[in-house]
């Protein structure tokens, strides 16, 4: 429930915006006030007499209207608020968000607010996938604004689909809930702080394309849900995945190996931290700046060169190396002796193998059979979900803490 809950709903202008109509619909449902922002371009899709009227109030659309500014005035909109919402969150107003930019009322509201802001991406994949918003939303990560989205599926573009449709009212609801739930206060691993890292990463070989693994980020993403249902202060560094942010954990989006080592070097110190994401290991040399084209004489040569470590940087520091250091061996043969050996060769404490050959339906599944490596020995678990292996790995360094 969200009652008494102030949500103030910012609508850009994309085809999304029709489903912003539902989302408010849905949050008045659960006992929320929500006040209406529509952006210039969000008025070409939805009216403010539509958001009025759900919304049981006016929409605001203007920074000059001298009744609203008198009525309300944009300050006191951006503060007078438990949370901001922007739903669609278009690439021009990310941008003019990462930018610090104020010229409209939605924009100067965003930059005025101190309250927590959620953003529910919306455009088209390609727009998604260029550099410039990745760089945006990379920017807003860091600043601490929250993500829901964006979703994969069909565009409003005949034959288009792709990463780009906003999230489903109701998974922006439940985002919301999440970010009202309390923390687990008083869990096993409250006052601790557990880095984790997801998903794949992508090497760009020009602006199109990219080398990248299979890996879905599914078990990194349970892990970090897991944490912070434990209590834990928890910083998430995700490669590009299709998967929502988990509740109650700060998500930090790359998507490149040197970009995710940066970003893990930004978050510590860390009391724990678990190294889940499928790293490349190697990069390109230098990516083209233009796509590559066919008409050259024979395939292009790639020269690679090789990706930092990122778990055996960090458990090879002397200085601030979290006190624990897990990371994960996926191997697809003599799972556990090649963990154990990885184990001594990347200096970490623990490490987590598995067997991702592609008869076991680890890679993109729900379900996962580890093997818990450490000095200790060997403690082979049974095939459970991923969230089952979070919640047990979790209980382990609880255990193991005290
Ligand atoms: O050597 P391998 O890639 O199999 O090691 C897997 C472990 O190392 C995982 O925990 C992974 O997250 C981590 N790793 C890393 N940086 C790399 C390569 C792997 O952190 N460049």
């Amino acid at each position: 429930m969200l009652t008494d809950r102030r949500i103030l709903l910012v609508i850009g202008g994309g085809i999304a915006a029709y489903k912003a109509l539902d989302l408010i619909r849905r949050l008045r449902e659960r006992g929320a006030h929500v006040r209406g922002i529509l952006t210039r371009a969000g008025q070409e899709f939805v009216t403010p007499l539509s958001v009025g009227a759900l919304c049981g109030g006016r929409a605001f659309t203007d920074l000059f209207d001298a009744e609203s500014e008198f009525d309300v005035g944009h300050i006191r909109l951006a503060r007078d608020t438990d949370l901001v919402v922007v739903a669609p969150a278009t690439a021009d107003l990310m941008a003019k968000m990462a930018g610090g930019h104020a010229d409209d009322l939605a924009s100067t509201v965003l930059l005025a607010t101190d309250k927590p802001v959620l953003l529910a991406p919306a455009m088209n994949p390609r727009m998604w996938d260029n550099r410039a918003t990745q760089r945006n939303v990379a920017q807003l990560a860091a600043d601490g604004r929250r993500f829901v989205g964006p979703n994969e599926g069909e565009m409003a573009e005949a034959n288009e689909s792709g990463l780009g449709r906003m999230a489903e009212p109701l998974e922006i609801v439940a985002a919301i809930e999440g970010l009202f739930a309390k923390p687990a206060a008083s869990g096993p691993l409250s006052g601790k702080h557990v880095l984790v890292t997801s998903g794949p990463t992508h090497e760009p070989i020009d602006p199109v394309r990219y080398i990248a693994n299979r890996s879905s980020g599914k078990q990194g993403h349970a892990i970090a849900s897991a944490a912070a249902l434990a209590g834990a202060r928890v910083t998430l560094i995700s490669g590009p995945v299709n998967l929502p942010d988990p509740a109650g954990v700060r998500v930090v989006r790359v998507e490149t190996a040197r970009e995710m080592m940066q970003a893990v070097d930004r978050a510590l110190p860390a009391d724990i931290a678990i190294f889940a994401a499928a790293v490349a290991d190697w990069g390109i040399d230098k990516p083209g700046a233009q796509k590559m084209k066919k008409d050259r004489v024979g395939p292009p040569q790639l020269p690679l060169s090789e990706n930092p470590d990122i778990l055996a940087t960090i458990a090879g520091r002397k200085a601030a190396r979290p006190g624990l250091v897990i990371g994960f061996a996926a191997e697809t043969e003599n799972v556990i002796d090649h963990a154990r050996e990885k184990l001594r060769r990347k200096g970490c404490d623990w490490m987590v193998a598995n067997d991702v050959s592609p008869q076991t339906g680890v890679m993109g599944g729900d379900r996962n059979t580890v093997h818990l490596v450490s000095e200790a020995g060997v403690e082979s678990w049974p095939q459970q979900t991923k969230d089952a292996v979070a919640r047990a790995l979790i209980s382990k360094i609880a255990a193991a803490l005290v």
